[in-house]
C-alpha cells in the first residue's frame, strides 16, 4: 500500500508508576488524493460505505487521511505484518479491526489542514481534539463556556487562543467518553482549571470525574487530550510546530 508522508512517535505515559504505551501520528490533509485509490485496502466496509456517500471534497479528505493515519498508528502498535482495517463504531468513533490479541483503541481529530491520531490500550479511554484558533470564533465560543471556565486576561496568545484551548478540552472528553457533543453542554463542564506558566492548561471535569485533561495552544491551533485522571498526560505536545 502507498506510504504517504506522516509522522509517528511512541510515547509512554505514566499510570501510577506503570508504563502506558501510546503511539501518536500526524499528517497533512493534503495527502488525500494520493490515498484515495488505496482506500479499499485500509477501510472496513462500513467506512467505505461512508466514503461513497460523501461528496464534499474537504470531508472526503478528512476521512481518507484520518482513517489512514489511524491505520498507521494501529500498525505501529500491532507490528507491520498484522493485517488491520479501520472501521467505525456505533457513534462514529474510529475502530481498529485486526486479528490480534492486543488491538488498540484509537482517537483522531482534524483541523487546520492536519490530522492527529493516537493508539492506546483498549480499556483505557483517551480522546483528543485539534481545534483551529480563529478570532472570529470568540463570539461563538464565549457563550458556550461556563462562568467558572475562565481564561487569564493576559494569556500570551490572546483571548481566541485561550478560549479555543478550553473548548478543545471539552471536545476531547466528549470523544474519550464516546458521547460527542450531543450531551447537554453542562455535562462537559471543566473544573479545577490550572494554567501552567510553561503554556499548557490542566483541567478536571465536573461530570466526568474519572478524567483529566491537558491542552496546548499556538497561534494556529489548540490541541487537547482527555484521559483517566490517574494517568499523567504527556509533558509536551509532540509537534508544537503544528500549533503555530
Ligand atoms: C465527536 C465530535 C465532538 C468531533 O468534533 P469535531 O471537532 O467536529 O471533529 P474532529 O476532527 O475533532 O473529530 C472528528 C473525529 O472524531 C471521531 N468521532 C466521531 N464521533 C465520535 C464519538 N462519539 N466518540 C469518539 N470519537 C468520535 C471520528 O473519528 C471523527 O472523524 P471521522 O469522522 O473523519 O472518522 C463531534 O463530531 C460530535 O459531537 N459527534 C457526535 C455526533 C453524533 O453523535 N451524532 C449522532 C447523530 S444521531
Amino acid at each position: 500500500m502507498l506510504d504517504a508522508p506522516h509522522r509517528l512517535i511512541p510515547l509512554t505515559l505514566d499510570r501510577e508508576g506503570a508504563a502506558l504505551r501510546t503511539i501518536w501520528g500526524a499528517m497533512s490533509l493534503d495527502e488525500a488524493a494520493a490515498l484515495e485509490p488505496h482506500a479499499h485496502a485500509y477501510l472496513a466496509p462500513e467506512a467505505q460505505a461512508l466514503l461513497a456517500r460523501l461528496t464534499v471534497p474537504a470531508r472526503r479528505a478528512e476521512l481518507l487521511c484520518g482513517q489512514w493515519l489511524v491505520h498507521r498508528v494501529a500498525r505501529a502498535w500491532l507490528g507491520d505484518d498484522t493485517r488491520a482495517r479501520v472501521g467505525r463504531g456505533a457513534f462514529g468513533q474510529p475502530l481498529v479491526q485486526a486479528e490480534a490479541l492486543d488491538v488498540p483503541d484509537v482517537t483522531l481529530s482534524h483541523a487546520g489542514g492536519w490530522v492527529v491520531a493516537l493508539a492506546f490500550p483498549h480499556g483505557h479511554p483517551i480522546g483528543i481534539d485539534l481545534e483551529r484558533v480563529d478570532a472570529a470564533h470568540v463570539e461563538t465560543l464565549a457563550p458556550m463556556l461556563g462562568a467558572a471556565e475562565c481564561a487569564p486576561a493576559d494569556h500570551a496568545l490572546g483571548r481566541a487562543a485561550a478560549l479555543t484551548q478550553l473548548w478543545a478540552l471539552k471536545e476531547a472528553v466528549s470523544k474519550a467518553t464516546l458521547c460527542g457533543l450531543v450531551v447537554k453542554a453542562d455535562a462537559l463542564a471543566l473544573e479545577a482549571i490550572g494554567w501552567d506558566p510553561t503554556g499548557f492548561v490542566d483541567t478536571r471535569y465536573a461530570t466526568f470525574r474519572q478524567y483529566r485533561g491537558r491542552a496546548w495552544v499556538g497561534s494556529r491551533c489548540a490541541f487537547a487530550i482527555a484521559l483517566p485522571f490517574r494517568t499523567e498526560p504527556p509533558a509536551r505536545f509532540p509537534w508544537p510546530e503544528l500549533l503555530g
